[in-house]
C-alpha cells in the first residue's frame, strides 16, 4: 500500500471557503486538492492501492484530516472544483467524536487531528519524508510494498512537525534539483514506484 501525507499549514479544515475562488479562500487548499488527483487517480481510473491523506491544518477548525482510499472510494473526479465540493460537504457538518478516523463518505474519512491521526493509522508503513536538497530517490531503496510519504505544502514543512518525523525515523528522499509544486514531486514519486514495480 502507498500513502501520501500533504501537511497544508495553512489549508482551511471548514466549509467556510468559496468554490469559485478556492486559492483565495480557503488557505490554499486547491494545492492539497491538486496533490491529492496526482496521487490518488492515473488516466480514467483510481489507484487501488493508494491512501491520500489531506492534513488541514489551518482555519478555527483546524487541525483536521481528510482520508482518502483508493480501494473504496467512489464518484471521485479529477478535476479541482468537483474535489473542492466534495470537501466542502465533508466540512460542513460540525465536531465529530474522537481523534481517529470516521468514515463519512465511501472510501473518505475524517479525523479531528492533524499529522497524529496519520501516524496513528500507518499500519506499519515505512515513512519518508519528501523534502528539497535530500539523498535522491532513485537511489534509495524504498519499502515499496507498505510506505508512507509526507510532503510539504506551497510553504514546505513546519519545523515541530518535520521534527516529529524525524524522531519516527522517517528517512528524507530528494527529487532532484529544482523545488517543484507538491502535487508534481507526488506525480514524480508516483512515477518512480510505478517504474519498480513494473521493473522499468
Ligand atoms: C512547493 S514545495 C515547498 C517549497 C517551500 N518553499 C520549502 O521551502 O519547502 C512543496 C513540497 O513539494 C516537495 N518537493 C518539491 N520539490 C522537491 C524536490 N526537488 N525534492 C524533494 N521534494 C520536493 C516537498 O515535500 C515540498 O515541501
Amino acid at each position: 500500500m502507498r500513502r501520501f501525507v500533504i501537511l497544508g499549514q495553512s489549508a482551511v479544515a471548514d466549509a467556510d471557503f468559496s468554490i469559485e475562488d478556492i486559492p483565495g479562500t480557503s488557505g490554499r487548499l486547491d494545492v492539497l486538492l491538486r496533490c491529492l488527483r496526482a496521487g490518488l487517480m492515473f488516466s480514467h481510473g483510481i489507484r487501488q492501492d493508494t491512501i491520500v491523506y489531506l492534513c488541514l491544518l489551518g482555519g478555527p477548525r483546524g487541525p483536521r484530516t481528510l482520508r482518502f482510499e483508493g480501494a473504496t472510494a467512489r464518484f471521485l473526479r479529477p478535476d479541482e472544483r468537483n474535489l473542492g465540493a466534495l470537501v466542502r460537504k465533508i466540512l460542513a457538518p460540525d465536531a465529530r467524536p474522537g481523534p481517529g478516523f470516521v468514515p463519512v463518505r465511501h472510501g473518505v474519512a475524517l479525523a479531528e487531528s492533524g499529522v497524529e491521526a496519520v501516524l496513528d493509522d500507518l499500519h506499519g508503513a515505512t515513512p519518508y519524508i519528501v523534502e528539497e536538497g535530500a539523498p535522491d530517490i532513485r537511489a534509495a531503496t524504498i519499502d515499496a510494498t507498505s510506505c508512507a510519504f509526507f510532503l510539504g505544502d506551497h510553504a514546505g514543512f513546519a519545523a515541530n512537525a518535520r521534527e516529529e518525523l524525524g524522531r519516527r525515523g522517517a528517512a528524507a528522499l530528494g527529487l532532484g534539483p529544482v523545488s517543484m509544486h507538491a502535487e508534481d514531486a507526488i506525480a514524480v514519486v508516483v512515477n518512480e514506484l510505478d517504474r519498480r514495480d513494473r521493473g522499468a
